[in-house]
């Protein structure tokens, strides 16, 4: 296979190392499997070295998303060897500021799917910008762009918007909409509907859905972006500006949704920024959640005969095909448990050597290697 060669013996104790695997450009085309990439994961499985998925994708289940990655890679993962871009929402439930009996408007490449996977997560109300659309049809002048959606899918309570003055008091809230919380899951399809309805709450009065924020007085439109309590009002799951999908060039994501809001809103609020909360990779609490999963996998699954065998693993090893979130990510991130994270990015994704993007001290990945088989060759020589 080529790799056999470099394997360290076949140790009694699984080592004290692992793997971070990026999926879109380095494991998978969208759907295509990149060559050589089932071949590597079933040696760091036979020689019981652990893994886990760690991807910016998102927009269906966890089981779902690693069903078809067993599908397509020939693999055996479950989903504790798997955190996609939503996954750390589920903190989201816990804790003093919970969102579990919040009202949450969800979005994503599809509506449904993405209700299904909030309810699914524990959150207890979750609407979706067709609801919205169905409950008030000139909430958005245009044609919806899934005629399915016109019917909506929840009945919403009516009326939820009445034209109220721009300090309404309860009685009139009463009768609004209340949006706590905004989860954007994957790239967005419908961007002109969700941007209208995400601008309209961050520019409400407190997430009353039809109610204006007064921009001036003693409430700056920058904290239109907050919660009352400093919570945010606005969560996002991913912020790549690219990615890899099966083109020949890389596609906007998750992140060029941001910016199009971020853009809007800088307009519309004569220069603010939009406040917003972001995970996914490059952030430090997506790689602290996932370092937490592939450590209990790891420890779970482990064979150790010393019993002065390593409590956490020494070194992660991320590869990736993306300067700006996978190898940012892992150089930025400082592991509780004083675990190395090695940035390896491969040229099979969104970068390539032939591009002019210079690194930065953030984006200067530790190695570069064609493919994530050469990569996986490489980390292997170097752990010895
Ligand atoms: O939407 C997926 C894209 O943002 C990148 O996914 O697997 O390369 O982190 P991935
Ligand atoms: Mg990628």
């Amino acid at each position: 296979t080529g790799l056999a060669e470099n394997l360290p013996q076949e140790s009694i104790d699984s080592p004290a190392f692992g793997f971070a695997f990026d999926i879109d450009g380095v494991l998978l085309h969208e759907k295509n499997p990149i060559p050589g990439a089932t071949e590597a994961l079933r040696l760091l499985d036979r020689y019981r070295i652990p893994y886990i998925m760690l991807t910016n994708g998102g927009g269906k289940r966890e089981s779902e998303r690693v069903a078809d990655l067993n599908e397509k890679l020939r693999i055996k993962i479950t989903t504790e060897s798997f955190v996609q871009s939503h996954t750390p929402f589920q903190e989201l439930l816990e804790g003093p500021n919970s969102l579990r009996d919040k009202t949450i408007l969800v979005t994503g490449s599809d509506y449904e799917k993405c209700r299904d996977i909030i309810l699914h997560y524990g959150f207890r109300n979750v609407l979706t910008p067709a609801d919205i659309f169905a409950a008030q049809p000139s909430v958005f002048p245009f044609q919806a762009v899934n005629k399915a959606e016109e019917k909506g899918l929840v009945s919403l309570p009516k009326p939820i918007f009445v034209k109220t003055p721009t300090e309404p008091n309860s009685t009139e809230l009463a009768k609004h909409l209340k949006i706590d919380a905004m989860f954007v899951l994957n790239d967005p399809r419908d961007w002109a509907l969700d941007i209208q309805i995400f601008a309209d709450l961050l520019l409400s009065h407190q997430g009353y859905m039809g109610t204006y924020s007064p921009r001036n007085g003693n409430r700056s439109v920058a904290n239109c972006g907050w919660q009352q309590d400093g919570q945010p009002k606005l969560y996002f799951s991913n912020s790549d500006l690219l990615w890899s999908a099966s083109y020949h060039l890389p596609r906007f994501g998750q992140g060029a949704f941001q910016y199009a809001l971020a853009g809007i809103w800088n307009r519309i609020t004569d220069g603010h920024e939009l406040q917003r909360s972001c995970i996914g990779k490059p952030f430090a609490e997506t790689y602290r959640f996932a370092e937490r999963k592939l450590n209990a996998h790891w420890k779970k699954n482990r064979r150790i005969t010393k019993n002065n065998a390593a409590t956490e693993l020494k070194s992660v090893y991320m590869i990736g095909d993306n300067p700006e979130s996978d190898i940012a990510g892992a150089n930025g991130y400082q592991s509780e448990n004083g675990t190395e994270w090695v940035g390896v990015l491969v040229e099979t994704g969104v970068w390539n050597k032939d591009m002019s993007v210079a690194f930065t001290k953030e984006t200067e990945p530790k190695r570069i290697e064609k493919d994530v088989k050469s990569a996986i060759l490489w980390a292997l020589r170097r752990e010895g």
